[in-house]
């Protein structure tokens, strides 16, 4: 397995106009081409952060990180794909057009492009909403049509930044469900961030948790489960048992 992220000693220093805010401390982590890792963590210790310098939308300010070939910090590049908390897609464009986006803000979409989209829609069952405006779609609906937007271009690594707070349960499981379908299928190395101990269990095979600001990794758990998922798993003693030991982590190593 080759490492596709390397971060070493990474930290992030906001200035701000009352002063610094250290946001990230001495990060150093390792993520395999195909691996998939969730972050947990008290809110305001640099999860949003992390995400953000590894899509390159935020500048790092010590150590160093790289990313495929790359040295993070450079310009922003093709090989990220991000999902928001909110679905953010563009209210007077179709779900096809917003999925098509990070290939229109670039070049004309193609043939291939646009049945590469469709692809994606199908594999999420919204081929029959390619056409439907995002208010004629269910919150659960965008989330996923802002899955597919994340993976038309191809990236090699898929961001998801809380992407399922806002649904209920029910929704959240199915998607959890489809998220895990997703990442089997398209073989991405993925990085997720939640506020839920048994979703990061769900679904990653390494969670890491990190402490309150300025945020440090704390605890790395390995979830030993295959890559294939099924709700049942939820309900054994075996997940049970590692969601029990890292919310042990998380209270008395991250505050
Ligand atoms: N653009 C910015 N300028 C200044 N400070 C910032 C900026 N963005 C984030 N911060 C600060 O950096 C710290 C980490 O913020 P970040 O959004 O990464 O946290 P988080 O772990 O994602 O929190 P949450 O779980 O609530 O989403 C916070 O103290 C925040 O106030
Ligand atoms: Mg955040």
């Amino acid at each position: 397995m080759s490492a596709l992220v390397e971060l070493d000693r990474l930290s992030k220093v906001y200035s701000t106009r009352t002063g610094d805010v250290v946001a990230l401390q001495g990060i150093t982590l390792t993520i395999d081409e195909g691996e998939f890792v969730a972050v947990v963590g008290p809110s305001g210790c640099g999860k949003t952060t992390l995400l953000k310098i590894l899509a390159n939308l935020e500048q790092h300010t010590g150590g160093t990180g790289i990313l495929g070939n790359r040295e993070l910090g450079g310009k922003a590049s093709d090989d990220v794909g991000m999902v928001f908390q909110k679905a953010t897609l563009l209210p007077w464009l179709d779900i096809l057009a917003n999925v098509l986006l990070p290939v229109t803000l670039k070049r004309r979409a193609s043939a291939a492009d646009r049945e590469a989209a469709m692809d994606l829609l199908r594999m999420v069952g919204l081929e029959e909403f390619a056409h439907k405006r995002p208010d004629e779609l269910s919150g659960g609906m965008q989330q996923r049509a802002a899955i597919c937007r994340a993976l038309v271009h191809h990236p090699s690594l898929l961001l998801m930044d809380e992407p399922f707070g806002a649904l209920d349960a029910m929704t959240r499981d199915a998607l959890n469900v489809e998220v895990n379908r997703i990442w089997r299928e398209t073989h991405k190395t993925a990085v997720l961030i939640t506020h839920s101990i048994p979703e990061a269990v769900f679904l990653a095979q390494r969670v890491i948790v990190m402490s309150a600001r300025p945020g440090r990794i704390v605890e790395e758990i390995e979830i030993p489960f295959g890559r294939e998922r099924t709700l049942e798993l939820m309900g054994t003693p075996e997940f049970a048992a590692l969601s029990a030991r890292i919310r042990r982590d998380f209270e008395v190593k991250a505050a």
